[in-house]
Protein backbone atom coordinates (compact mmCIF):
# COMPACT_ATOMS: atom_id res chain seq x y z
CA UNK A 1 0.00 0.00 0.00
CA UNK A 2 1.34 3.33 -1.09
CA UNK A 3 -0.40 5.76 1.35
CA UNK A 4 -3.53 5.77 3.93
CA UNK A 5 -4.86 9.16 3.63
CA UNK A 6 -7.16 11.42 5.84
CA UNK A 7 -11.02 11.42 5.46
CA UNK A 8 -11.35 15.31 4.40
CA UNK A 9 -9.53 14.42 1.16
CA UNK A 10 -11.87 12.41 -0.24
CA UNK A 11 -15.22 14.36 -0.64
CA UNK A 12 -13.59 17.04 -2.45
CA UNK A 13 -11.67 14.78 -5.43
CA UNK A 14 -15.02 13.08 -5.80
CA UNK A 15 -16.86 16.58 -6.44
CA UNK A 16 -13.93 17.54 -8.75
CA UNK A 17 -13.99 13.83 -10.47
CA UNK A 18 -18.12 14.30 -10.45
CA UNK A 19 -17.52 17.86 -11.87
CA UNK A 20 -15.81 16.67 -14.85
CA UNK A 21 -17.52 13.60 -15.66
CA UNK A 22 -20.83 15.62 -16.17
CA UNK A 23 -19.20 17.43 -18.47
CA UNK A 24 -18.45 20.68 -16.68
CA UNK A 25 -14.75 21.21 -17.45
CA UNK A 26 -16.07 22.17 -21.12
CA UNK A 27 -17.47 25.36 -19.35
CA UNK A 28 -15.48 25.73 -16.31
CA UNK A 29 -11.81 24.78 -15.79
CA UNK A 30 -11.25 22.56 -13.17
CA UNK A 31 -8.21 22.06 -10.69
CA UNK A 32 -6.45 19.48 -11.65
CA UNK A 33 -2.42 18.00 -11.65
CA UNK A 34 -0.45 17.84 -14.76
CA UNK A 35 2.48 15.80 -15.36
CA UNK A 36 5.12 17.61 -17.95
CA UNK A 37 8.70 17.02 -19.06
CA UNK A 38 10.94 16.16 -21.60
CA UNK A 39 10.97 12.82 -22.96
CA UNK A 40 12.47 10.01 -20.95
CA UNK A 41 12.56 12.41 -18.22
CA UNK A 42 10.62 9.95 -16.17
CA UNK A 43 7.59 10.81 -16.32
CA UNK A 44 5.46 7.65 -16.74
CA UNK A 45 7.58 6.10 -14.00
CA UNK A 46 6.85 8.42 -11.23
CA UNK A 47 2.99 8.18 -12.86
CA UNK A 48 3.25 4.36 -12.72
CA UNK A 49 4.69 4.24 -8.62
CA UNK A 50 2.33 6.78 -7.55
CA UNK A 51 -0.50 4.85 -8.93
CA UNK A 52 0.86 1.19 -9.06
CA UNK A 53 -0.72 1.38 -12.61
CA UNK A 54 1.83 0.14 -15.64
CA UNK A 55 1.45 2.70 -17.99
CA UNK A 56 2.98 2.57 -21.56
CA UNK A 57 6.85 3.92 -21.76
CA UNK A 58 9.43 3.28 -23.89
CA UNK A 59 12.26 5.54 -24.90
CA UNK A 60 10.54 7.23 -27.97
CA UNK A 61 7.07 8.91 -28.12
CA UNK A 62 5.18 6.83 -26.37
CA UNK A 63 2.47 9.16 -24.57
CA UNK A 64 0.35 10.65 -27.20
CA UNK A 65 -2.24 11.91 -26.35
CA UNK A 66 -3.37 13.90 -23.04
CA UNK A 67 -4.13 10.73 -20.33
CA UNK A 68 -6.45 12.10 -17.37
CA UNK A 69 -5.48 9.08 -14.26
CA UNK A 70 -8.37 8.80 -11.68
CA UNK A 71 -6.98 6.89 -8.64
CA UNK A 72 -9.89 5.98 -6.38
CA UNK A 73 -9.06 4.05 -3.50
CA UNK A 74 -11.76 1.93 -2.53
CA UNK A 75 -12.08 -0.55 0.17
CA UNK A 76 -14.72 -3.61 0.08
CA UNK A 77 -14.40 -6.52 -2.07
CA UNK A 78 -12.92 -4.40 -5.28
CA UNK A 79 -9.41 -5.73 -5.90
CA UNK A 80 -8.96 -4.06 -9.02
CA UNK A 81 -11.42 -2.66 -11.72
CA UNK A 82 -10.47 -0.23 -14.66
CA UNK A 83 -12.53 1.57 -16.89
CA UNK A 84 -10.87 3.80 -19.62
CA UNK A 85 -13.36 6.22 -21.45
CA UNK A 86 -12.42 8.37 -24.55
CA UNK A 87 -14.73 9.48 -27.42
CA UNK A 88 -17.85 7.90 -26.78
CA UNK A 89 -16.32 4.64 -25.99
CA UNK A 90 -16.12 3.18 -22.81
CA UNK A 91 -14.27 -0.49 -21.53
CA UNK A 92 -14.80 -1.99 -18.24
CA UNK A 93 -12.02 -4.27 -17.46
CA UNK A 94 -10.31 -6.21 -14.08
CA UNK A 95 -6.86 -7.17 -15.36
CA UNK A 96 -4.50 -4.38 -14.89
CA UNK A 97 -1.48 -6.44 -17.38
CA UNK A 98 -4.11 -4.52 -20.17
CA UNK A 99 -4.04 -1.34 -19.62
CA UNK A 100 -0.75 -0.46 -21.36
CA UNK A 101 -2.81 -2.86 -24.36
CA UNK A 102 -6.09 -0.66 -24.09
CA UNK A 103 -4.67 3.01 -24.01
CA UNK A 104 -2.37 2.19 -26.62
CA UNK A 105 -5.07 1.16 -28.73
CA UNK A 106 -7.29 4.37 -27.58
CA UNK A 107 -4.15 6.66 -28.83
CA UNK A 108 -4.30 4.66 -32.24
CA UNK A 109 -7.60 5.09 -32.62
CA UNK A 110 -7.23 9.26 -32.02
CA UNK A 111 -3.43 10.37 -32.81
CA UNK A 112 -3.25 7.40 -35.67
CA UNK A 113 -0.53 4.77 -35.66
CA UNK A 114 2.63 6.13 -35.85
CA UNK A 115 4.20 9.36 -33.71
CA UNK A 116 1.56 11.78 -34.21
CA UNK A 117 0.03 13.82 -31.21
CA UNK A 118 -3.54 14.13 -30.24
CA UNK A 119 -5.57 16.63 -28.34
CA UNK A 120 -8.49 14.42 -27.70
CA UNK A 121 -8.20 13.35 -23.86
CA UNK A 122 -8.07 9.48 -22.88
CA UNK A 123 -9.56 8.80 -19.18
CA UNK A 124 -8.75 5.76 -17.05
CA UNK A 125 -10.63 5.46 -14.04
CA UNK A 126 -9.04 3.04 -11.62
CA UNK A 127 -10.58 1.84 -8.40
CA UNK A 128 -8.52 -0.05 -6.10
CA UNK A 129 -7.39 0.03 -2.33
CA UNK A 130 -3.65 0.47 -2.96
CA UNK A 131 -4.08 3.34 -4.70
CA UNK A 132 -4.02 6.83 -3.70
CA UNK A 133 -7.09 9.38 -4.01
CA UNK A 134 -5.61 11.41 -6.97
CA UNK A 135 -6.10 12.55 -10.74
CA UNK A 136 -3.53 13.58 -12.92
CA UNK A 137 -3.24 14.26 -16.36
CA UNK A 138 0.06 12.80 -18.18
CA UNK A 139 0.96 14.93 -21.56
CA UNK A 140 3.49 14.20 -24.14
CA UNK A 141 6.77 14.39 -23.37
CA UNK A 142 8.44 17.33 -25.56
CA UNK A 143 10.37 16.43 -28.15
CA UNK A 144 13.46 18.58 -29.64
CA UNK A 145 13.87 16.82 -32.36
CA UNK A 146 11.28 15.00 -34.94
CA UNK A 147 12.00 11.49 -35.26
CA UNK A 148 10.86 9.85 -38.98
CA UNK A 149 7.59 10.30 -39.71
CA UNK A 150 6.43 13.50 -37.44
CA UNK A 151 5.56 16.34 -38.85
CA UNK A 152 8.57 19.52 -38.75
CA UNK A 153 6.47 21.15 -35.75
CA UNK A 154 6.13 18.60 -33.67
CA UNK A 155 8.06 20.18 -30.76
CA UNK A 156 5.84 23.31 -31.15
CA UNK A 157 2.80 20.81 -31.27
CA UNK A 158 3.83 19.16 -28.42
CA UNK A 159 4.04 22.28 -26.05
CA UNK A 160 1.02 23.93 -27.51
CA UNK A 161 -0.70 21.17 -26.44
CA UNK A 162 1.26 20.90 -22.78
CA UNK A 163 0.57 25.33 -22.43
CA UNK A 164 -3.25 24.40 -23.04
CA UNK A 165 -3.23 22.80 -19.67
CA UNK A 166 -0.94 24.31 -17.79
CA UNK A 167 -1.67 28.36 -18.64
CA UNK A 168 -4.84 27.29 -16.65
CA UNK A 169 -4.81 28.95 -13.30
CA UNK A 170 -6.68 25.90 -11.64
CA UNK A 171 -3.85 23.43 -13.07
CA UNK A 172 -0.98 22.37 -10.43
CA UNK A 173 1.84 21.50 -13.00
CA UNK A 174 3.97 18.82 -11.59
CA UNK A 175 6.84 19.49 -13.68
CA UNK A 176 9.78 16.43 -13.78
CA UNK A 177 12.98 17.21 -14.05
CA UNK A 178 15.90 14.32 -14.49
CA UNK A 179 18.93 14.88 -11.94
CA UNK A 180 21.48 14.47 -14.66
CA UNK A 181 21.00 16.79 -16.54
CA UNK A 182 21.15 20.87 -16.53
CA UNK A 183 18.19 21.43 -14.45
CA UNK A 184 18.00 25.10 -14.95
CA UNK A 185 18.05 25.07 -18.99
CA UNK A 186 15.03 22.79 -18.85
CA UNK A 187 12.05 23.02 -21.18
CA UNK A 188 9.29 22.26 -19.05
CA UNK A 189 10.45 24.03 -15.86
CA UNK A 190 10.98 27.36 -18.59
CA UNK A 191 7.36 26.81 -19.67
CA UNK A 192 5.99 26.52 -15.93
CA UNK A 193 7.73 29.28 -14.95
CA UNK A 194 6.01 31.01 -17.80
CA UNK A 195 2.59 30.74 -16.42
CA UNK A 196 3.54 30.55 -13.11
CA UNK A 197 6.15 33.01 -12.50
CA UNK A 198 6.20 32.70 -8.72
CA UNK A 199 5.87 29.28 -8.78
CA UNK A 200 2.72 29.27 -6.81
CA UNK A 201 1.05 26.01 -8.57
CA UNK A 202 4.24 24.40 -9.67
CA UNK A 203 5.78 21.34 -8.23
CA UNK A 204 9.25 20.14 -9.36
CA UNK A 205 9.81 16.44 -9.10
CA UNK A 206 13.61 15.12 -9.49
CA UNK A 207 14.46 11.90 -10.81
CA UNK A 208 17.08 9.60 -11.47
CA UNK A 209 18.83 11.15 -8.58
CA UNK A 210 21.02 7.36 -8.83
CA UNK A 211 22.43 8.44 -12.43
CA UNK A 212 23.77 12.14 -11.44
CA UNK A 213 27.52 12.41 -12.16
CA UNK A 214 29.97 12.34 -9.04
CA UNK A 215 30.95 16.12 -7.77
CA UNK A 216 27.17 17.50 -8.89
CA UNK A 217 25.51 16.49 -5.63
CA UNK A 218 25.67 20.13 -3.72
CA UNK A 219 24.19 21.74 -6.79
CA UNK A 220 21.55 19.21 -6.86
CA UNK A 221 20.91 19.63 -2.83
CA UNK A 222 20.69 23.68 -3.88
CA UNK A 223 17.82 22.54 -6.43
CA UNK A 224 16.08 20.27 -3.91
CA UNK A 225 15.82 22.87 -1.33
CA UNK A 226 14.64 25.46 -3.20
CA UNK A 227 17.34 27.44 -3.46
CA UNK A 228 18.38 27.36 -6.70
CA UNK A 229 15.40 27.74 -8.98
CA UNK A 230 12.61 28.41 -5.92
CA UNK A 231 8.94 27.55 -6.36
CA UNK A 232 6.79 27.56 -3.71
CA UNK A 233 5.67 24.39 -3.73
CA UNK A 234 9.13 23.30 -3.79
CA UNK A 235 10.66 20.06 -5.23
CA UNK A 236 10.50 16.60 -4.46
CA UNK A 237 13.66 14.10 -5.13
CA UNK A 238 12.27 10.42 -6.28
CA UNK A 239 14.26 6.97 -7.65
CA UNK A 240 11.88 5.09 -9.81
CA UNK A 241 12.76 2.03 -11.20
CA UNK A 242 15.27 2.36 -13.89
CA UNK A 243 15.07 -0.01 -17.39
CA UNK A 244 17.62 -2.62 -15.49
CA UNK A 245 14.93 -3.06 -12.59
CA UNK A 246 12.25 -3.20 -15.03
CA UNK A 247 13.58 -5.98 -16.66
CA UNK A 248 14.40 -7.73 -13.64
CA UNK A 249 10.96 -7.45 -12.95
CA UNK A 250 11.00 -5.64 -9.55
CA UNK A 251 7.55 -5.34 -8.25
CA UNK A 252 6.63 -1.24 -7.58
CA UNK A 253 6.33 -2.56 -3.88
CA UNK A 254 9.98 -3.28 -3.45
CA UNK A 255 10.98 -0.58 -5.91
CA UNK A 256 9.75 1.74 -2.89
CA UNK A 257 11.42 -0.04 -0.35
CA UNK A 258 14.52 0.21 -2.33
CA UNK A 259 14.48 3.68 -2.76
CA UNK A 260 13.67 4.18 0.87
CA UNK A 261 17.60 2.28 1.59
CA UNK A 262 18.84 4.38 -1.64
CA UNK A 263 17.84 7.55 0.89
CA UNK A 264 19.03 6.12 3.87
CA UNK A 265 22.53 5.59 2.84
CA UNK A 266 23.11 8.37 0.23
CA UNK A 267 25.60 10.75 2.23
CA UNK A 268 24.11 13.49 0.77
CA UNK A 269 20.24 12.87 -0.17
CA UNK A 270 19.34 11.36 3.26
CA UNK A 271 18.69 14.62 4.90
CA UNK A 272 16.42 15.13 2.28
CA UNK A 273 13.94 12.12 4.07
CA UNK A 274 13.80 14.02 7.21
CA UNK A 275 12.56 17.32 5.82
CA UNK A 276 9.83 15.36 3.56
CA UNK A 277 11.42 16.06 0.25
CA UNK A 278 11.96 12.62 -0.98
CA UNK A 279 10.27 9.40 -1.83
CA UNK A 280 7.31 9.10 -4.01
CA UNK A 281 5.26 8.20 -0.29
CA UNK A 282 5.89 11.91 0.19
CA UNK A 283 5.05 12.99 -3.30
CA UNK A 284 1.72 11.38 -3.32
CA UNK A 285 0.59 12.83 0.29
CA UNK A 286 2.12 16.09 -1.16
CA UNK A 287 -0.04 16.22 -4.21
CA UNK A 288 -3.15 14.97 -2.38
CA UNK A 289 -2.39 18.18 -0.02
CA UNK A 290 -2.14 20.86 -3.13
CA UNK A 291 -4.78 19.70 -4.64
CA UNK A 292 -7.33 20.01 -1.74
CA UNK A 293 -5.96 23.22 -0.80
CA UNK A 294 -6.22 24.20 -4.51
CA UNK A 295 -10.40 22.69 -4.83
CA UNK A 296 -11.14 24.79 -1.62
CA UNK A 297 -9.87 28.17 -2.81
CA UNK A 298 -11.25 27.36 -6.61
CA UNK A 299 -14.54 26.50 -4.93
CA UNK A 300 -15.77 30.33 -4.80
CA UNK A 301 -14.85 31.02 -7.94
CA UNK A 302 -16.45 28.41 -9.00
CA UNK A 303 -19.79 29.02 -7.41
CA UNK A 304 -19.39 32.51 -9.49
CA UNK A 305 -18.96 30.94 -12.60
CA UNK A 306 -21.96 28.59 -12.49
CA UNK A 307 -24.34 31.75 -11.04
CA UNK A 308 -23.26 33.52 -13.87
CA UNK A 309 -23.83 30.48 -16.36
CA UNK A 310 -27.27 29.95 -14.26
CA UNK A 311 -28.30 33.51 -15.23
CA UNK A 312 -27.38 33.56 -18.83
CA UNK A 313 -29.55 30.32 -19.23
CA UNK A 314 -32.20 31.92 -17.87
CA UNK A 315 -32.13 34.82 -20.01
CA UNK A 316 -32.01 32.25 -22.87
CA UNK A 317 -34.86 30.60 -21.67
CA UNK A 318 -37.19 34.08 -21.07
CA UNK A 319 -36.85 35.06 -24.53
CA UNK A 320 -37.45 31.33 -25.57
CA UNK A 321 -41.26 30.72 -25.48
CA UNK A 322 -41.23 27.00 -25.40
CA UNK A 323 -40.11 27.07 -22.05
CA UNK A 324 -37.18 24.66 -20.14
CA UNK A 325 -35.98 22.31 -22.20
CA UNK A 326 -38.19 18.67 -21.39
CA UNK A 327 -35.13 16.20 -20.69
CA UNK A 328 -32.90 17.90 -18.34
CA UNK A 329 -30.14 15.76 -18.69
CA UNK A 330 -27.35 17.45 -20.41
CA UNK A 331 -28.09 20.42 -20.03
CA UNK A 332 -27.88 23.48 -16.95
CA UNK A 333 -30.35 22.38 -14.81
CA UNK A 334 -29.24 18.76 -14.69
CA UNK A 335 -25.69 20.39 -13.90
CA UNK A 336 -27.18 21.99 -11.03
CA UNK A 337 -28.99 18.92 -9.71
CA UNK A 338 -25.70 16.90 -9.62
CA UNK A 339 -23.62 19.61 -8.42
CA UNK A 340 -26.38 20.42 -5.19
CA UNK A 341 -26.04 16.52 -4.69
CA UNK A 342 -22.34 15.89 -4.39
CA UNK A 343 -21.35 19.41 -2.72
CA UNK A 344 -24.08 20.04 -0.07
CA UNK A 345 -22.77 22.63 2.10
CA UNK A 346 -20.78 24.86 -0.27
CA UNK A 347 -22.61 25.37 -3.42
CA UNK A 348 -25.95 25.58 -1.68
CA UNK A 349 -27.08 29.04 -3.15
CA UNK A 350 -27.53 27.53 -6.21
CA UNK A 351 -31.00 25.77 -4.99
CA UNK A 352 -32.84 28.93 -5.03
CA UNK A 353 -31.65 29.92 -8.81
CA UNK A 354 -33.13 26.37 -9.55
CA UNK A 355 -35.79 26.13 -8.08
CA UNK A 356 -36.53 29.58 -9.92
CA UNK A 357 -35.21 28.44 -13.30
CA UNK A 358 -37.70 25.25 -12.77
CA UNK A 359 -40.53 27.81 -12.72
CA UNK A 360 -40.20 29.63 -15.73
P1 LIG B 1 8.98 9.58 -19.82
O1 LIG B 1 9.28 9.57 -21.27
O2 LIG B 1 9.17 10.94 -19.23
O3 LIG B 1 7.63 9.05 -19.52
O4 LIG B 1 10.09 8.64 -19.10
P2 LIG B 1 10.00 7.11 -18.60
O5 LIG B 1 9.23 7.02 -17.34
O6 LIG B 1 9.59 6.25 -19.73
O7 LIG B 1 11.54 6.84 -18.20
C1 LIG B 1 12.57 6.83 -19.15
C2 LIG B 1 13.62 5.83 -18.70
O8 LIG B 1 14.23 6.27 -17.48
C3 LIG B 1 13.07 4.45 -18.40
O9 LIG B 1 13.95 3.49 -18.92
C4 LIG B 1 13.05 4.37 -16.88
O10 LIG B 1 13.22 3.07 -16.41
C5 LIG B 1 14.21 5.26 -16.49
N1 LIG B 1 14.03 5.88 -15.17
C6 LIG B 1 12.99 6.62 -14.73
N2 LIG B 1 13.18 7.04 -13.48
C7 LIG B 1 14.39 6.55 -13.09
C8 LIG B 1 15.16 6.65 -11.87
O11 LIG B 1 14.79 7.28 -10.87
N3 LIG B 1 16.37 6.01 -11.88
C9 LIG B 1 16.84 5.30 -12.98
N4 LIG B 1 18.04 4.72 -12.89
N5 LIG B 1 16.13 5.21 -14.11
C10 LIG B 1 14.93 5.81 -14.17
NA1 LIG C 1 9.60 7.54 -22.44
MG1 LIG D 1 6.02 8.54 -20.91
Amino acid sequence: KLIHLEESIRPYIDLIDTLRSVGIHKDLALPTIAVIGDQSSGKSSVLEALSGIALPRGSGIVTRCPLELRLKKVTGGVNWKAVLFYRDKKTEFVDSSLVENYIEQAQNELAGRGVGICDELITLEVMSPDVCDLTLIDLPGIARVPVNGQPDDIEKQIKRLIMKYIEKQETINMVVVPCNIDIATTEALIMAQKVDPEGKRTVGILTKPDLIDRGTETTIMDIAQNKTIPLRKGYIMVKCRGQHQINEKISLEEAAQKERDFFQKHNFFRCLLNEDKATIKSLAVKLTQHLVDHIKKSLPQLNEQIKKQVWDLRNDLKECEAGPPQDPKGTLIGFINQIKYISAGELIIEENLFVQLRME
